[in-house]
C-alpha cells in the first residue's frame, strides 16, 4: 500500500487541472432531494466536483489518498471561501461511521485497483451512507484505451508495471461489461438505479460506465 500511495504522489492527474465538474456530477446532483445532505466525494482529486456541489448548497466531503491533491484542493477552498471539508484517505477503509453519510460519489478514481478492492470500496461507501442514499459512481469499460494493455490476470482484468522510487508498484485495472457491473451491486446487497456509458468529454478515447445506486438493504 505504502507504494501504492507514492503512485499518487508522483502520478499527476491531469483532473486535478480542471476547475469545472464532470458532467456526470452535474447530473447526479439533479437526483439529490436533501440540498442540506452531507455527501462523500471518493477520490476527489483537488476537488472540482466537491466545490460545484459546495456551490449547489451541499455539505461536502472529499477524500483523497494524495498529498498533492488534498493540499491543491485546501487551497482552493481558501481561496473561494467554500466551506468544504478535505481529508486524506484511501477508499478502502473510508475513516466515517456507519450511516455517517446522505450520498456518496466517486469520479474516475476507483480505478487502479483489482475487482476484489472496488468490491470494498463500494462496501465502504454502502457501510457510511444512510439507508435510502445514492451512491453514483464511474468504472472502466472495455472501451477504454487501456483496456488489454499489460498482463492479463483475469477475466477484463490486466497488470502493468511502473517504476516509482527505484521500485517496482504494480497497477491493476480491472474493466466492466454492462451485466457484470450491474451484478457488481447485486452481488453487495445494493440496489441498481441505472447504468450508463459514457465518454469523458477531456479524454475522448475513454470510455466509462456510470452507475446511480440507491442503498436499501442495510
Ligand atoms: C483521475 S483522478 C480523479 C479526481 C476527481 N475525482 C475528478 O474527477 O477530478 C483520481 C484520483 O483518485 C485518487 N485515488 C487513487 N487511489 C485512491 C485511494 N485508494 N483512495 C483514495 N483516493 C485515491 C488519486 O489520488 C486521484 O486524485
Amino acid at each position: 500500500m505504502k507504494h501504492k500511495k507514492d503512485l499518487y504522489e508522483t502520478r499527476y492527474s491531469r483532473t486535478w487541472e480542471i476547475d469545472e465538474p464532470a458532467d456526470h456530477v452535474v447530473d447526479f446532483a439533479r437526483t439529490l432531494k436533501n440540498k442540506a445532505g452531507l455527501i462523500l466525494d471518493v477520490g476527489c482529486g483537488a476537488g472540482r466536483n466537491s466545490f460545484f456541489l459546495a456551490k449547489e448548497g451541499f455539505h461536502l466531503i472529499g477524500l483523497d489518498i494524495s498529498l498533492s491533491a488534498s493540499r491543491l484542493a485546501s487551497e482552493r477552498n481558501q481561496r473561494e471561501k467554500t466551506q468544504c471539508m478535505f481529508v486524506m484517505g484511501t477508499f478502502l477503509h473510508l475513516p466515517f461511521s456507519e450511516e455517517r453519510l446522505d450520498a456518496a460519489f466517486s469520479s474516475y478514481a476507483i480505478e487502479n485497483v483489482s475487482l476484489e478492492q472496488i468490491k470494498k470500496a463500494l462496501s465502504e461507501m454502502k457501510r457510511v451512507v444512510k439507508k435510502g442514499g445514492v451512491m453514483h459512481i464511474t468504472l472502466h469499460s472495455p472501451k477504454h484505451w487501456r483496456f488489454g494493455q499489460g498482463k492479463k490476470i483475469a477475466n477484463h482484468e490486466f497488470v502493468t508495471f511502473q517504476m516509482i522510487k527505484n521500485k517496482q508498484v504494480e497497477i491493476i485495472a480491472h474493466f466492466f461489461e454492462k451485466e457484470e457491473a450491474g451484478r457488481l451491486f447485486q452481488d453487495i446487497g445494493l440496489k441498481l438505479l441505472s447504468v450508463q456509458e459514457v465518454l469523458s468529454p477531456n479524454e475522448k478515447q475513454r470510455a466509462y460506465l456510470i452507475r446511480w445506486r440507491q442503498d436499501e438493504d442495510h
